[in-house]
C-alpha cells in the first residue's frame, strides 16, 4: 500500500484535490518518535508516561497529521505538535479544518482549507466479522441503509457495509464537532446515498444527512468518500480489510 502519503491510491484518487490526506503505519515507539522529530515534534508530556499502544497510536495518527499538513500547506506546515483542546479536538493552525484517526494498524489524518470546508471528519476501521455486523447492526445502521449495499456495480457483504456506514458516521460526527460541539448518536446521522465509482463497490462517493447540527436553521451538507482495501494485498494489515472514510462539509 505504497503511496505518495501512505495513503492507499484509490482513496487519494477519489478525492478531491482540495483535500489533502496522508496515512502513516502504527509502527514501533522508537521509530514514530524519530518520525514525529523530523515534523518537529515529540510526545506531549500528558502522555509520557501513557500506554505503549496509546503513545504509538497518538504519533501515528500526528505524524499523518504532520505530512498532511505539509503537502496542504508547504514546508512550514506543520509548526509543532497539534495539540487537542478540552474535548479532545485537535487544534489545526489558521485557516486550516482537518481530522484525524488511528486505528487497524494506521494513522490517518486529512486536512483542508477552512474557506473551502465548514468541517472534515476521518475514519480507519477494521472490516467487522458477519457475526459483530449481525449483533450491532441495529445499533449502528436501519434497514433503509443497510439496502445501499447493493449498487449498480457490485455489493457490498453485511459486514462490508456495516462497517462503511460505522465508520462513516464516525467521520461524521468528527466533521460536525468541532464546529456544533453537539454529542449524536448513530440514530441522529443517516447514510442517504451511496455511488460506487471506478473500482466497483470497493470504493465510492457518500452522501450523509443530519438533522440534529443546525446553524441558523441550516442543516449542513454532508458528502463523504469510502475506500475497501484488502488487507493482503497491505504489508502491515495481517491479512485483514480496512474500510477508510473521509466526510467533509463543503462551505
Ligand atoms: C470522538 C470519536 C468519534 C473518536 O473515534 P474513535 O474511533 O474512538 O477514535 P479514532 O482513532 O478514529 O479518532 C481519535 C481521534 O479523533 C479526534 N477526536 C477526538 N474527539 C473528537 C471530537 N469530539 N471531534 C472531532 N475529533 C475528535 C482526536 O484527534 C483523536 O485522536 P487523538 O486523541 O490522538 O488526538 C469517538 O470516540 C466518540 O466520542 N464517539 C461518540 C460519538 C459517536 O460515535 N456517535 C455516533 C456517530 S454520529
Amino acid at each position: 500500500m505504497s503511496t505518495a502519503r501512505g495513503v492507499p491510491p484509490s482513496l487519494a484518487d477519489s478525492l478531491p484535490r482540495d483535500i489533502s490526506v496522508a496515512a502513516h503505519a502504527i509502527g514501533p515507539l522508537d521509530e514514530l518518535i524519530e518520525d514525529a522529530r523530523e515534523l518537529g515534534f515529540g510526545l506531549p508530556a500528558g502522555l509520557e508516561s501513557a500506554i505503549d499502544k496509546r503513545r504509538r497510536e497518538y504519533l501515528a495518527g500526528r505524524i499523518s497529521a504532520g505530512n498532511a499538513l505539509r503537502h496542504l500547506l508547504g514546508s512550514a506546515g506543520l509548526e509543532g505538535e497539534i495539540a487537542g483542546d478540552d474535548d479532545d479536538v485537535p487544534r489545526w493552525p489558521e485557516g486550516v479544518v482537518g481530522s484525524i484517526s488511528h486505528g487497524a494498524g494506521f494513522g490517518f489524518a486529512a486536512v483542508a482549507a477552512a474557506d473551502r470546508y465548514r468541517g472534515l471528519g476521518v475514519d480507519v476501521e477494521r472490516v467487522v466479522s458477519a457475526q459483530q455486523a449481525g449483533r450491532l447492526g441495529a445499533r449502528v445502521l436501519n434497514e433503509r441503509e443497510m439496502s445501499l449495499r447493493h449498487g449498480g456495480s457490485g455489493d457490498l457483504t453485511e459486514a462490508e457495509m456495516f462497517t462503511l456506514v460505522f465508520s462513516a458516521k464516525e467521520s461524521a460526527y468528527k466533521a460536525l464537532f468541532p464546529r456544533y460541539r453537539q454529542v449524536l448518536g448513530f440514530s441522529d446521522v443517516e447514510l442517504e446515498r451511496r455511488e460506487a465509482g471506478d473500482g466497483g463497490a470497493r470504493c465510492g462517493a457518500l452522501r450523509l444527512r443530519t438533522r440534529v447540527a443546525s446553524e441558523g436553521g441550516a442543516v449542513p451538507r454532508l458528502v463523504g468518500w469510502y475506500v475497501l482495501t484488502d488487507g493482503q494485498a497491505d504489508e502491515a494489515a495481517g491479512g485483514t480489510s480496512r474500510m477508510w472514510t473521509v466526510v467533509a462539509t463543503p462551505s
